[in-house]
């Protein structure tokens, strides 16, 4: 091989393992690099764009549209320029350019666009515009008349006076969101955006891009600058932060630093994040920053879980069947005795959004008849029924329950005995491992720790 030969080999295998698009287009407009994030970002096959001309390939709704083209024309570098387009398969495509002209011995050789893809970014920038006029509840849409639900009720409309953070804690489906958007409905922000982002649905370094690389003047820009951050996105209003124990280390420091004032944030932004286990579970096992729960701990807020407030459901059900027939004008009257005895029983793991979903699916199910059965149940939510009552662990409690039950001891006794039995025995299922025991049995690990040494129980074999 030629070494001139060589050396073009060589940069296009470098082209080719770059991270960011590289298009690179000869004075005609014909394509003659186009490496493979640019096709990965474009959805395109090498053999479409190689050696065709731009305007063949693209469609740009004006020939100024297409950077490169522009700089063929202009002669001068366009950096940072934010581009949405089709591609040949009419996907819609966002990137950030640099583009450049290439010189060869004072003529114009070509130019060569580096492009960073913001496809993903763009659209959760608009999911979150979406959301601003979806914040919709208030502390009268909260059911239920629970003893630890009403003090979280309370807490939260204290809160609606001040602008400190909140942390909500709670397991899905809780209502983490309807309190969130209560209280900044009820606060004097209501007028000014409710802004919300979950912290686990996306991968870190967009979160970070979209909390903390914005561009203050980007709405005005006619689109060509960054974005704005989520944070100048809810200026005068909230911002919600969904399972914030699920950002990196790093993020969370970052975050930390932006609330105690330490970085200059100009935007006036009140602050509420959720999650959805016991924060100082998190905390201990690293997931959650305790500098960070300190700063949004200033107002906590614990929901309890579904199956804790039993009392409610019944309440939670009327209020979702009178929901769903406005919703879908239908006239159900409600559940027959059994499907109730079934609901107070069940766990609800999916708390009240599941309640809401087995309730919408019964409606779907219920044909003509006015009250809803057994058989009007979601298929899904039967077979948990099933899987639970045919599961040997469930059956053997109920026996030991049973058993227990014939020589009758104070009661105190008993629930002591039956914790110290159910322990021993998610210990053992779980190889005595102190973490997982505790999530399954739905407490803290501190609170588990505490209850073997109250009730002496060993960590078993290992030690
Ligand atoms: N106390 C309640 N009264 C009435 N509706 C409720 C209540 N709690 C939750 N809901 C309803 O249940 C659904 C789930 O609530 P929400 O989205 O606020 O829960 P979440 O804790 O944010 O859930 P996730 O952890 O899955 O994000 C929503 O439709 C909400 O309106
Ligand atoms: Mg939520």
């Amino acid at each position: 091989m030629q070494k001139f030969e060589k050396r073009l080999y060589m940069y296009e295998k470098v082209a080719e393992h770059l991270e960011s698009g590289v298009h690179v287009i000869d004075s005609r407009g014909k394509t003659i690099i186009y490496n493979r994030k640019m096709r990965e970002i474009e959805g395109m096959e090498i053999e479409d764009v190689l050696d065709k001309n731009l305007l063949d390939v693209f469609q740009f709704h004006s020939e100024e549209e297409s950077t490169l083209l522009q700089v063929l024309k202009t002669k001068e570098p366009a950096l940072n320029v934010k581009q949405t387009y089709y591609n040949i398969n009419g996907i819609e495509i966002t990137t950030i350019n640099d583009t450049f002209p290439i010189f060869h011995e004072d003529s114009l050789a070509g130019a060569i666009e580096i492009a960073r893809d913001v496809t993903m970014l763009e659209k959760m920038m608009r999911d979150n515009l979406h959301k601003r006029t979806n914040s919709l509840y208030t502390f009268d849409s909260i059911i239920g008349g629970h003893a630890r639900l009403q003090e979280a009720v309370e807490t939260g409309k204290r809160a609606t006076r001040t602008s400190s953070p909140v942390l909500i804690c709670g397991e899905a489906g809780t209502g983490k969101e309807l309190f969130a958007q209560s209280i900044h409905n009820g606060s004097s922000r209501s007028d000014r955006p409710f802004i919300s982002q979950n912290c686990a649905s996306l991968p870190q370094d967009m979160l970070e891009s979209l909390l903390f690389e914005g561009d203050e003047n980007a709405a005005s820009n006619s689109g060509k600058e960054h974005h704005q951050t989520l944070f100048q996105q809810a200026k005068g209003g909230t911002l919600l932060l969904d399972e914030i124990n699920s950002l990196t280390t790093s993020l969370q420091r970052k975050l930390v630093n932006i609330l105690q004032g330490s970085t200059d944030l100009p935007y006036d932004v009140r602050v509420i994040a959720t999650v959805n286990e016991d924060p100082i579970d998190a905390i201990a096992e690293g997931r959650l920053l305790k500098d960070l729960y300190y700063r949004l701990s200033i107002v906590s807020i614990f929901i309890p879980s579904l199956r804790d407030r039993k009392e409610d459901l019944k309440e939670l059900i009327s209020f979702f069947i009178s929901q769903f027939n406005h919703h879908f004008t239908m006239n159900i009257r409600g559940l027959t005795e059994e499907t109730e005895n079934i609901f107070l029983k069940y766990e609800w793991p999916g708390n009240v959004r599941e309640l809401e979903h087995v309730i919408e699916g019964a409606f779907n199910l219920v044909g003509s008849d006015e009250i809803i059965d057994f058989n009007h149940l979601p298929i899904g939510f039967r077979q948990r029924l099933q899987h639970i009552s045919s599961n040997p662990k469930v059956q053997e409690e109920t026996d030991f329950l049973y058993q227990a039950g014939i020589d009758i001891k104070p009661l105190e006794v008993f629930v002591e005995e039956a914790e110290t039995y159910y322990i021993q025995k998610a210990l053992k299922h779980h190889e005595y491992n102190i973490t997982k025991t505790a999530k399954s049995l739905g407490m803290s690990r501190q609170n588990l720790q505490y209850r073997m040494r109250k009730y002496g129980i060993e960590r078993g074999g290992r030690y």
